[in-house]
């Protein structure tokens, strides 16, 4: 069977690392990761969360890469292609419908983040940030949510600018957009660590971001980290594989993945040591919330020379940040729709707009009007943001790494990949046995089915990959004929 013709490709050889750069690098990275970082107690978190990172996020980013190019299309046809070429059963397409509703869903509460950022580079030029106390500044924050026309206006200009620069098309409208932004954004991250670096508590952030503590380590955590892992790296959403859709022959998955992935870590450090010294320096506790990053900062731009400016420059580069996030959220549907329908990249980004404009408005009315309304203990902005992250994404993961690893005929991958043979042979045994069991132990852990102690987990993990593995390659040949001469 021949391979399907992209429709669509990156201008350049940088396109998509500048574009996977751009939807990794968001809110997860400056928001939401001081703000999990400090609920789940510093530095074993960011342990936990730096191994999800090397040992499912990435081999999870090369495969979703791999289908997305080999498939050429929108999540849902790019793995129906890809199984069709495999003469695989058409269930498997099932992954790619999740990823993309895992994406829009994740788009309806980002867009009402985003729009805090959009807000406060506002806020930093109209003077109402100059309370100088995390406790004022706080209830800035809890003023400004409160307000369902303040809040909703932020994010419904966040849906609008994401669905035009999507109506726009993939080369113009998002390749344009990140080449300036990320170092700019890197540069701006360094200015403030240096801010943070004179600021006296910086040896107390460095500790609490880098200091391992065992009793830290828990399934709860364990799951954040993981969800985490996927969250940041735009994985098992739709997002990479429509961008990986776009990316020419020839140009190496595994590269580009490193990139983005070292990039988007990078970031995501930098943020926290720009964060944590300024929220020890003024006494505000590091496990506040969602509001840290909106109740810390704002204090250090204060008490910096030309600080105004800064701050507004912090802020609107978050903003973009989260902008280049969120056209990558919105472009799997949108793909879609001009793919299965033949609607116009236009009318899909209208009909998704007006989708995303109902859908984020529960998530907007969650801090305001709707705030009493809990079911189950969570308002609708943290159902979203939990029913993604935590389960949605690290399932939608083990699935495509089944599907990669067992499902597939060997050489789709291995064409796909063009690794070396240790390479693929590294690949392979970590999409077969690393991620899966460790995806699948977190869900158990969480679930309250394994209940050992820290240490001891470990052993157990450990053994449980090596028995698979040994078990794995003895009964391949066997059991799956098509599977042998990977
Ligand atoms: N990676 C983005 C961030 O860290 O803010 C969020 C995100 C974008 C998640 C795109 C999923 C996605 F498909």
């Amino acid at each position: 069977m021949t391979r399907e013709k992209p429709k669509n490709l990156w201008l350049s050889r940088w396109g998509f690392i500048l574009a996977a750069t751009g939807s990794a690098v968001g809110l997860g990275n400056i928001w939401k990761f001081p703000y999990i970082t400090g609920e789940y107690g510093g530095g074993a978190f960011v342990l936990m969360y730096l191994a999800c990172i090397l040992s499912i996020g990435i081999p999870v980013m090369m495969t979703e890469i791999a289908l997305g190019r080999r498939g050429r299309g929108s999540p849902i046809d790019a793995i129906a292609r890809v199984v069709k070429e495999n003469n695989g059963n058409p269930l498997w397409k099932t992954v790619g419908i999740m990823a993309m509703l895992c994406g829009f869903l994740i788009l309806c509460f980002y867009v009402v983040v985003a729009g805090w950022a959009f807000a406060y580079t506002w806020k930093m030029l109209d003077g109402s940030l100059t309370a100088n106390s995390v406790e004022a500044l706080g209830e800035v924050f809890a003023a400004h949510n409160a307000n369902p026309w303040q809040l909703g206006g932020w994010s419904v200009l966040v849906s609008l600018l994401t669905m035009w620069i999507v109506a726009k098309g993939v080369q113009k409208g998002i390749e344009s957009a990140v080449r300036w932004m990320m170092p700019g954004l890197a540069l701006m991250l360094l200015v403030l660590v240096g801010y943070a670096f004179t600021s006296g508590s910086f040896a107390a952030g460095f500790d609490f971001l880098f200091t391992f503590d065992a009793s830290k380590i828990t399934g709860e955590a364990l799951l954040a980290a993981l969800g985490h892992a996927f969250f940041t790296l735009s994985l098992a959403s739709g997002a990479i594989l429509v961008y990986g859709s776009y990316i020419p022959d020839g140009q190496s998955i595994a590269r580009t993945t490193f990139i983005v992935a070292i990039c988007d870590t990078c970031v995501a450090l930098l943020a926290g040591l720009a964060i944590f010294p300024v929220i020890f320096a003024n006494g505000l506790s590091p496990s506040s919330g969602p509001g840290l990053i909106f109740m810390s900062l704002p204090l250090a731009f204060q008490q910096m020379p030309f600080g105004t400016a800064f701050g507004a420059l912090f802020f609107a580069m978050v903003s973009i940040a989260a902008l280049t996030s969120a056209i990558s959220l919105a472009e799997a549907t949108v793909a879609y729709l001009n793919e299965k329908y033949g609607i116009s990249r236009f009318k899909g980004a209208v009909a998704a707009g007006v989708v995303l404009l109902l859908l984020s408005l529960l998530a907007m009315l969650s801090f305001n009007l709707m705030a009493g309304w809990t079911p189950l203990g969570k308002n609708l902005f943290d159902w979203m943001d939990y029913l993604t992250s935590r389960w949605m994404m690290p399932l939608g993961g083990i699935f495509m790494v089944l599907l990669a690893g067992y499902a597939l005929r060997g050489d789709i991958m291995r064409d796909e990949l063009s690794l070396p043979p240790l390479g693929y042979a590294l690949w392979l045994f970590m999409v077969r046995y690393v991620c899966p069991v460790l995806i699948m132990m977190v869900f158990l852990h969480a679930l309250g089915w394994l209940g050992f102690d820290p240490i001891a987990k470990w052993y157990w993990i450990a053994g449980v990959i090596g028995l698979l593995a040994i078990l794995g390659e003895l009964l391949r040949p066997r059991v799956v004929p098509a599977l042998a001469g990977r």
